[in-house]
């Protein structure tokens, strides 16, 4: 399985180096073998058809800063839409950084993979956010796959678990915490006391927030995870204009100190259900609730008309979680490929599928 690999920073470095670490895995338990033969940043691309040695790409990219190095200049200055058309290859694992306003540049990206007949594995929510049916119908048409489990959860696969309680039952609600900064800011106001402006500082600090942190606090990036989590599980066909959107902006830490010493706790929750819509707002909890997580976690909580509720808990980013979930998507897609699903895959090459 050929990839191109467009974005090389936190998470598209970590899947380089999680494809490196797993390759003898992935084709023992999988049959796998993926071979990088592009790979783009924001000042150029490398390419080779005969695959890219990532460990050099990486100390290139530490070194100097960029993957298109001394003598790649003609690829540097091609056009980034242009190379993804030309390049022999199955699959484009998109990492570039999200932009909800145009959705670009992963939107061209995706297109242009599409259009030339390459599957795409993503963790960018900008043109998930805007585009989601048009880019779902743009996969149908050209008869590949789009899979983006990163885009909500990083790591932790939410939109999995969801699909899964959604079979043999009908999924009738979400509510989770889908921000981890928010989480983290709330989490550290409790613990420590600190003043909003603090425990934001420390967000940032620690890599959490967004480079601009309004779209965490004010609650647009848990809006747009719930909008994408919505029409993946077909709880709505809504767009991010539909949700009703408050954030955490205005809580100061008096309410946040007098609420824990009420045996409670202020978390902010992205909710869909038939009754209320898609909303994302301050909601005071017990404490002994699952969804009362602490630091920069994510928890969802799926509501299943006939097995009753279910909780899932993880890591809401972060590079090595993040390129997990690439990895995972590419996996599925190569399942759906031969047919058949990952786990069935693995149950294949360890012989048992062969005798059964
Ligand atoms: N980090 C996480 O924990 C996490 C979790 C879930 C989802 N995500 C999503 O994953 C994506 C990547 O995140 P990240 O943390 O890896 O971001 P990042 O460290 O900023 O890396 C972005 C990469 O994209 C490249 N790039 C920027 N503009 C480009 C352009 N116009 N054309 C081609 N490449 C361009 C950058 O090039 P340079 O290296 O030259 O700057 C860099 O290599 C984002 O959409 C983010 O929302 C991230």
């Amino acid at each position: 399985m050929r990839l191109v690999l467009a974005g090389f920073g936190v998470v598209g470095q970590s899947f380089a180096r999680l494809l490196m670490a797993q390759e003898e895995d992935l084709a023992l338990t999988y049959g796998l073998v993926p071979q990088v033969v592009g790979i783009m940043d924001s000042s150029g691309w490398l390419i080779d058809e005969h695959g890219v040695d990532l460990k050099r790409a990486l100390k290139a990219k530490k070194e100097i800063g960029k993957v298109a190095g001394r003598g790649r200049k003609e690829e540097a200055s091609r056009k980034a839409a242009e190379v993804i058309r030309d390049v022999e290859a199955e699959v484009l694992v998109e990492a570039t950084p999200t932009n909800f306003k145009t959705g670009e540049p992963g939107f061209s990206h995706m297109k242009a993979a599409f259009e030339s007949k390459k599957h795409v594995v993503t963790c960018n929510k900008g043109p998930l956010s805007i585009a989601y049916y048009a880019l779902h119908e743009l996969a149908r048409h050209n008869g590949v796959q789009l899979r983006f489990s990163g885009a909500v959860g990083g790591g932790t696969p939410i939109l999995d678990f969801g699909k899964t309680c959604s079979m043999g039952d009908e999924l009738i609600g979400i509510r989770g915490i889908l921000n981890g900064t928010c989480n983290y800011i709330l989490t550290r106001i409790e613990q420590q006391g600190v003043s909003f402006d603090e425990a934001l500082e420390g967000a940032k600090k620690s890599g959490y927030a967004e480079t601009d942190p309004s779209l965490d606090i004010d609650g647009y990036d848990s809006a747009v995870k719930l909008v994408i989590t919505a029409n993946h599980l077909h709880l709505s066909k809504a767009g991010i204009r539909d949700v009703k959107v408050s954030g955490i902006r205005g809580i100061s830490s008096r309410e946040v100190l007098k609420t824990k010493k009420e045996g409670r706790a202020i978390r902010l929750i992205a909710s869909v259900s038939q009754e209320t819509g898609l909303v994302v707002e301050p909601v005071v909890i017990e404490r002994e609730h699952p969804l009362c997580i602490n630091g920069a976690n994510n928890a969802v909580e799926f509501e299943c008309r006939y097995s009753g509720p279910k909780v899932i808990i993880g890591k809401g980013a972060g590079g090595p979680e993040t390129a997990t979930s690439l990895l995972r998507d590419l996996l599925e897609i190569r399942g759906k490929i031969n047919g058949t699903t990952a786990a069935v895959q693995s149950y294949n090459m360890s012989g048992l599928g062969g005798q059964a």
